[in-house]
């Protein structure tokens, strides 16, 4: 890491002894990436929210790539990880990732710390899950089938397994999974004929224990203890605020608290204990899945099928360049269409989900999701993501404001989710800049014209952008100045 970058990171984060670093759009803004860049100045990396669902992408300065779904990203720091309470524990996801870590990061890993009262994850969710979503017909949620509904929803209806049932005797165990097996049979029955019996649930799970039991606890009082001893804390974000259950673009949603808020229920600490949030949020938003996304290019099913239609684009793809710079002079002599700007964009950014291969659609800038976002999660600053993107592209259009029923909705206003799509979205074309900017870890390196987009676009949300990723990795970022 440039010795710039680490200074200026160390004097912002110092007064700052913990931090949540939270999504503020539709997931995958690069939450991984920034919560490496600033991991450096924290002691404990800490999930709140989520599960298997998620997938952080980290790359370190060694050239690892390490997706994580269970695991704090921090791992790649070899900082202290807790999966806290929030986040719901799936063994044998779990004993997969933690192999394919150690293979990535050469053997010794940290202290990884599991939450004993965490959903745990059966065979039975996902029967649940893919039931639900074949059940909904053409409103599926397109969730990214970890059994992240069903997790959250067992756990509401007291009838679920949490992690902590692992350390029981199995004859325990196998009475605590009958209760929920009892439960859930009428309706398994009507999906499948063979359903797994808790016996053989509970040996599979038992089965996963030597990685795993070790490392059960009480998180809460870890953390507790951790920030009485001086420690600072990293508390990472999963999914964003459009995927928050209750703030999200409800029934299109994942089922935990990705909002910031969701760090104090989720980590199990008082409200006083977390200092700011750092919202991070991607030039140009993506969204997989169904749902609500009023500044989305194109059409959601055409996008998601894109990257797998035309995998010669993407990543090594032999077509990707020639794609690339004739469609860049398309954009630039205002003759694309927005479709073929979302291509251009998801082939540019190899916009293709961490966790399932899906394409992810993509986005114009949206400022008034940004200021409810910023009204929900209250940031003190951004981290705006994958700026690079808009290198050589002269101008895009940017969204300004939203119109509902004839009337422009004021700052952090939205009309209910099953409105959404009435929305007008105006936009405005915004200058960009000819230079690439790929890499720049310097704010008076940026051309002018990406200087003049930062500033006009945080003044238009209302809150300071902090860092700029300028490409995927620790490195590749600016830190503004900003108080
Ligand atoms: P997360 O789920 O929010 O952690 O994001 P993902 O890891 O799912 O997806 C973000 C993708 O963008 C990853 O492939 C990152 O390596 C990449 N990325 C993150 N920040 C930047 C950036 O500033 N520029 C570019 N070009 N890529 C970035
Ligand atoms: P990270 O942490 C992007 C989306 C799914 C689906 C909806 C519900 O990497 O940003 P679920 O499986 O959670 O029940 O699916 O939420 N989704 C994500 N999209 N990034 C994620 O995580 C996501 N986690 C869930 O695509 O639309
Ligand atoms: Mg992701």
């Amino acid at each position: 890491m440039p010795e710039h970058l680490n200074q200026k990171l160390e004097n912002i984060f110092k007064p700052y002894k913990t931090i949540v670093v939270a999504g503020g759009n539709w997931g995958d803004e690069g939450k991984g990436k920034i919560i490496d860049l600033v991991m450096e100045h924290y002691d404990l990396a800490v999930r709140y929210s989520g599960g298997a669902n998620a997938g952080h992408t980290v790359k370190t300065p060694q050239g690892v790539k390490l997706v994580s779904h269970l695991i704090p990203c921090g791992l790649a720091q070899h900082k202290t990880c807790v999966m806290g309470r929030g986040e719901f524990f799936d063994a044998r996801l779990f004993s997969e990732e933690l192999a394919a870590a150690k293979q990535a990061l050469g053997g010794g890993l940290p202290e990884i710390f599991i939450d004993h009262m965490s959903p745990l994850w059966t065979p039975w969710h996902s029967l649940l899950e893919g039931w639900l979503e074949l059940s909904r017909g053409n409103t599926k949620v397109g969730t990214t089938g970890k059994g992240i509904g069903p997790l959250e929803g067992i756990y509401k209806l007291r009838v679920s397994p949490v992690a902590g049932h692992l350390l029981l005797e199995k004859e325990e165990l196998v009475t605590v999974l009958k209760m929920l097996y009892g439960v859930m049979l009428p309706i398994l029955e009507k999906v499948r004929g063979n359903i797994p019996a808790p016996e053989s649930v509970a040996e599979e799970l038992l089965s996963f224990l030597p990685q795993i039991g070790g490392r059960i606890t009480d998180t809460s009082f870890v953390l507790h203890q951790a920030l009485q001893n001086g420690k600072s804390l990293l508390f990472e974000g999963a999914q964003a605020l459009g995927l928050d259950s209750h703030w999200g673009t409800y029934p299109f949603v994942s089922s935990g608290n990705s909002a910031a808020a969701g760090a104090a229920i989720g980590a199990g600490l008082p409200m006083q204990s977390f200092a700011a949030t750092l919202m991070v949020v991607k030039t140009l938003p993506t969204r997989v899945g169904s749902g609500p996304f009023p500044s989305e290019m194109w059409e959601r099913e055409e996008a998601m099928f894109f990257a797998k239609n035309h995998s010669e684009l993407f990543g090594e793809g032999a077509g990707r360049a020639e794609f690339l710079s004739s469609m860049l002079k398309k954009i630039n002599q205002k003759q694309a269409t927005a479709p073929e700007m979302s291509q251009y964009f998801q082939v540019l950014g190899d916009e293709r989900g961490a966790t399932t291969g899906r394409g992810r659609s993509v986005g114009f800038t949206d400022i008034p999701w940004l200021q409810y976002a910023c009204r929900i999660n209250g940031p003190k600053w951004l981290a705006l993501t994958r700026f690079d993107m808009l290198s050589g592209v002269k101008s895009i259009p940017v969204i300004v404001g939203y119109k509902y029923q004839g009337r422009l909705l004021q700052p952090g206003q939205l009309p209910p989710p099953w409105e959404m799509s009435k929305v007008e979205t105006i936009k405005e074309d915004w200058p960009c800049w000819t230079e690439d900017i790929s890499g720049v870890s310097e704010e008076k390196d940026l051309p002018q014209g990406a200087r003049e987009f930062l500033s006009r676009l945080e003044k238009a949300v209302g809150v300071p952008i902090l860092l700029v990723g300028t490409g995927p990795g620790r490195e590749a970022a600016v830190v503004r100045g900003v108080a």
